[in-house]
């Protein structure tokens, strides 16, 4: 990743915003890391006083893209929003992901999109099918050109600047320690094999990866060139196994035809793909900063959140933004705006294009993206539901339909310390159609595909439960029009619980988030009046999170 071996570091320029520079080295020491550091092993790894790594995590936490977790500062989700600004400004993964996965399918073999960045390849897109046996690589994951198979293609477009810089890259970094998400160089390869390996890539329109990352693992790659920028290479597919399944050899004579097709057929799909609708153009993104200056004082910096929103201006359909867009999206000053550019510029996160505008790099990707890209909803639902927990004095739980539709899962869970509350752990099954979970699941299914009872059967659990099929439709019913479902003791006598739907993107129900109580503790009307506004806030803040993160990801829901 950037900036830890300076090669030939520019000088900062004198209108850089150093509060944005400093944020950007927290988020990129936090993504080497995996996404969690205490706020002493970051100040370790960014050189920056307690005090500085204090107010850029408060900040960095107003704006959701940390949480701070006792001592511990953690990524989270809403951070990908800088991420899916690069990828939807790319717009290679929204055209061309599907072709990628379908391949996939097909061959049961992994299947990668991987863009250039400067000598470097990073990927946009991963249909992972690895099986234990090697590392596998992350949407936003660094790879040196040279131990991968895109990077010769790619190599054959650099100019003699870029050569020179992975020449200098390569003698001030020979174990490619720079490159974290690959294990230490060891064996020495010559310049010259690379120099060998592009020229050779030049000439097949294919390259090979016979083991340069790691030992077992073998790659096929062919270059996708868009139509609409010259036939320049706009990103390189690939297919990746292990020699336990195939040799390198084996991968070219068997799987590069079918790769070719499917490269033709995304070559296709950008030739025809209509020009990118531009995005509604946000407007006044950093409007709200003034009023968290208010209230968190020195603890937040408002020139670091100004900065960062600069790069969600971007987008689809905003590949390339003159000054003026940036500031119409943000709402910043020129003056301010002018700054927080130069200041991308300067850490290689945005770069000149076109006529007087600005485009962002891959290396955006960077800031977070790769430890989140592969997260799962319960991971993203748990601290909320810990805050729900702590603001009602009760459990709280999320739970999905089981593949068979009539029992729930619990998938995540925040138990109060209260005595008595109520006992299940995650993993738990429990029939759907007499939990409040359950009924949230059910109502969102067209009536005919409801699972009503377990094997059909509706077994009354206490005198309350509902056990006429008619009833129940006619409650479900009621669930999907009002959006919540309350329970009170139909599964277990003494127990009310409380619960609303969580939605992906699209809208379709994919979980329940619920509160469950002891029926003493409060009447059905207070559980109405007061848990249920929290309930829906709470679910309200997994769906954005869910959002973010699953827009150019899968967000794994079980
Ligand atoms: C990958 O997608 O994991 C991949 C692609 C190309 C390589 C190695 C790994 O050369």
């Amino acid at each position: 990743m950037p900036a830890k071996t300076t090669l030939d570091a520019p000088a900062v320029p004198a209108e850089a915003v150093t509060p944005l520079i400093r944020g950007v080295v927290v988020l990129w020491r936090l993504t080497e890391a995996g996404g969690t550091l205490s706020a002493s092993a970051l100040e370790r790894a960014t050189g920056l006083a307690r005090s500085t790594v204090d107010r850029i995590a408060s900040t960095l936490a107003r704006m959701g893209y940390v949480r701070l977790d006792g001592r511990d500062v953690v990524l989270a989700p809403r951070v990908m929003e800088l991420g899916n600004a690069c990828l939807a400004a790319l717009g290679l993964p929204s055209l061309l992901a599907a072709h990628a996965d379908a391949l996939a399918d097909e061959l049961d073999e992994s299947v990668s999109l991987a863009v250039g960045d400067r000598d470097g390849i990073r990927f946009i897109h991963q249909a992972t099918r690895r099986r234990a046996m090697s590392l596998s690589f992350r949407i936003g994951d660094l790879l040196p050109a040279e131990r991968t198979a895109p990077g010769p293609l790619f190599a054959t477009e650099w100019t003699e600047a870029q050569w020179q810089t992975w020449r200098e890259r390569r003698a001030a970094d020979p174990e490619d320690r720079d490159f974290p998400a690959v294990p230490p160089r060891r064996h020495a390869s010559s310049d010259e094999d690379f120099v060998r390996r592009a020229a050779r890539a030049r000439a097949d329109g294919w390259a090979l990866d016979d083991q340069l990352i790691e030992q077992g693992l073998v790659a096929v790659s062919v270059p996708v060139r868009d139509p609409r920028a010259g036939g320049r290479v706009a990103c390189v597919a690939n297919v990746v196994s292990h020699t336990s399944r195939h040799t390198a050899a084996q991968l070219r004579d068997t799987l590069l035809p079918r790769l070719r097709t499917a490269v033709a057929d995304m070559e296709r799909e950008l030739r025809e793909a209509p020009q990118p609708r531009p995005g509604r153009a946000p407007a006044g993104l950093a409007t709200w900063t003034g009023a968290s200056k208010q209230e968190l004082g020195r603890e937040f910096v408002e020139s670091l959140a100004r900065g960062l929103t600069v790069l969600t201006a971007f987008g689809e359909g905003r590949a390339e933004l003159t000054l003026t867009d940036v500031a119409q999206a943000t709402g910043l000053s020129r003056a301010t705006a002018r700054r927080a550019l130069i200041t991308y510029e300067h850490l290689g996160l945005v770069r000149p294009s076109g006529n007087r505008g600005f485009a962002l790099t891959p290396r955006v990707l960077s800031l977070g993206f790769p430890p989140l890209s592969r997260t799962s909803l319960d991971r993203i639902a748990t601290p909320h539901l810990a805050e729900l927990a702590d603001r009602v004095h009760e459990s709280a739980s999320l739970a999905v339909l089981t593949p068979s539709g009539d029992e729930i899962q619990y998938t995540a869970r925040a138990a109060t310390t209260r005595v008595m509350s109520v006992n299940v752990t995650v993993g738990t099954r429990l029939p759907a159609y007499v939990t409040s979970l359950g009924r949230v699941l059910l109502a969102d299914l067209p009536a005919g595909e409801r699972q009503l009872g377990t094997h059909g059967e509706l077994r009354p659990l206490t005198p309350r439960t509902i056990t006429d099929p008619s009833a129940l439709a006619a409650v479900l019913e009621e669930v999907r029009v009002s959006g919540y479902a309350l329970v009170d003791e139909e599964l277990e006598e003494g127990l009310r619980s409380i619960a609303v739907p969580v939605r992906d993107r699209t809208g379709r129900v994919v979980a329940a988030v619920n509160v469950a109580m002891h029926a003493a503790r409060r009447s059905v009307e207070e559980c109405v009046r007061d848990v249920l506004p929290e309930l829906v806030e709470t679910a309200g803040r997994v769906e954005r999170d869910l959002g973010v993160a699953g827009r150019f990801t899968r967000v794994a829901l079980s």
